[in-house]
Parts: structure tokens; sequence; C-alpha cells
């Protein structure tokens, strides 16, 4: 087993975009990063990339979506590392952008919950006693400004008028998992963050004005905080965010 110093991070839905972007950050300030993907070829080559850039990465099957596939995954990570220092919950999907909630099919919604929130707490929950066994255990998932009520509602926000009921309750729900595991945890040195990389070009974000550079730029802030650094907050561009 590695020692106990060396920093291991799990990133999940890393084979590409912004989990891809966390991932090569984080293993640039020398951690060691386990590569979360559900398919294992796809994992493989986002590892062989990032391997070829002298990082210390590697692979890890994990469909968030599938309970025996994260015990399996949690399991390989207690045998290999012992504990888990970093949880980024960065899975996520976008399935009704520009959908009226009159027309939202109901299995889009239940889908979308599926990852970008029930797994995301399976995941955290599943993972929790590993990451209790590091001496500074950081949580980041991955939220979005469009799941923010207070921009919902303000006819000044840029999100406004973003249709996506799905995604946007979504996040909005999964902002609700970050304070609850750091009300929780508040008395461990455990921090637990939302984060909102901004829109950037991925195959989500599409012709975004953002670069994945910048947008993983928050989440590896708040993967790597120091003792005295916030719990329990949303952050864009390492600001606060309204919930
Ligand atoms: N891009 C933006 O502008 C933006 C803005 C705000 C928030 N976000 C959030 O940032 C996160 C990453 O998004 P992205 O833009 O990088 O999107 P992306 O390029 O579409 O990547 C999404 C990643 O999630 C993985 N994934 C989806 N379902 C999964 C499952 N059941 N199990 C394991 N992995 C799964 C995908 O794997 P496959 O390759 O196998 O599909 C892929 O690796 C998401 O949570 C998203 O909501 C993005």
């Amino acid at each position: 087993m590695p020692s106990n110093d060396q920093k291991v991070a799990l990133v999940t839905g890393a084979n590409k975009g912004l989990g891809f972007e966390i991932s090569r950050q984080l293993a640039k300030q020398g951690i060691t990063v386990l590569i979360g993907a559900r398919d294992e070829t796809k994992g493989k080559e986002a590892v062989e990339k990032l391997q070829a850039e002298g990082l210390d990465v590697e692979s890890i099957k994990l469909d968030v979506t599938d309970i025996s596939s994260i015990a399996t995954a949690a399991k390989k990570i207690e045998e290999r590392f012992g504990k888990l220092d970093i949880l980024v919950n960065n899975a996520g999907i976008l399935l009704d952008r520009d959908v009226n909630p009159s027309h939202l099919d109901l299995n889009v919604l239940k889908q979308t919950f599926e990852t970008n929130f029930f797994a995301a707490f399976a995941v955290l929950q599943a993972l929790l006693p590993l990451i209790r066994k590091s001496n500074a255990g950081r949580v980041v998932n991955i939220s979005s400004t469009l799941g923010s009520l207070t921009d919902s509602i303000d006819p000044n926000s840029n999100y406004f008028g973003f249709r996506g009921l799905a995604y946007q309750a979504s996040k909005a729900a999964l902002n609700e998992i970050t304070i609850q595991f750091a009300k929780e945890l508040a008395n461990t040195p455990i921090k637990v963050n939302s984060a909102d990389p901004g829109w950037v070009q991925t195959d989500m974000g599409g012709d975004a004005p953002g670069t994945v550079e910048q947008g993983a730029d928050t989440p590896v802030w708040l993967a790597t905080l120091p003792e005295d650094g916030p719990t329990g907050g949303f952050f864009n561009s390492r600001k606060p965010l309204p919930w």
C-alpha cells in the first residue's frame, strides 16, 4: 500500500470533459488520481493520455448509477490505498436543454436525477468511510449556476431564461447534498462544497465561452483547500454563489 502521506483522489466521469481536466490539474499537484469511467476502454485511453504527460493516474471502472459498480470501486480503493482524500462528484448529464416543463418527459426527469442526484449521493455515502480515514478529506460536488434558485428567479441573471427543469432541479438538489453532508461533518476535517465550473467547452457545454482549463480551476481549488478553507458553500471562480 502506498504511504499514507500520498494524496489519492477519485474523479467520477473523468474520461473526458471537465472530469478529465480536473484530474489532470489534480495530478499536476502530485496527487494520485483515479479516473472514474463507466466505459473501461475510454477510462484506459484517458489514463494513457495523462500518463504520457508523466502524471500519476489510474483508471477505475465506475458507473455511478450502478450500486454494485460503486461498491466494487470502493472495495478496490480500500484494498489499494486504504483511504480516499478527495472525491469529485463530476459525472453528470443534461438531457432537457430548452425543454419547457409541460413537455418534459417524466423518464428524462427520473434519468437526470439518477445520475446528477441519486448517484452523487450514493457515491459519497459509499466512499465516506474511506474519506474519514484521510486527515484532510475534501468532497466537491460539480453543480451549476443553473441549479441556483436565486438565479432562476432573478430576471437580471444570465441564467433566468434557461429552460431545463430536470437538469436545474437535479443540481439544486445536489447542492442540498453539499449542505447536509457539510453540516453532518462540520466537526471533522472533511470539507464538502459545490462548484459551478462556469459554461465551458465540453460535449455538454458545446460552443461555450470558457475553456475546460478555466472550468476546472474552482473544483481543483475546492479539492485542495487548506484546513481553514470553507465548507458547505457553493462557488464559481473561487467566489461564493447564491443558492
Ligand atoms: N460544460 C459546462 O458548461 C458545465 C457547466 C456547469 C456544470 N457542468 C457539470 O460538469 C460536469 C461535467 O460535465 P462536462 O461538461 O464535462 O460533460 P461531458 O463532457 O458530457 O462529460 C460528462 C462525463 O460524465 C460521465 N458520465 C455520465 N453518466 C455517467 C455514469 N452513469 N457513470 C459514470 N460516468 C458518467 C460521462 O461518461 P461517458 O463518456 O461514458 O458518457 C463523461 O465522462 C457535469 O456534472 C455537468 O453537469 C458542466
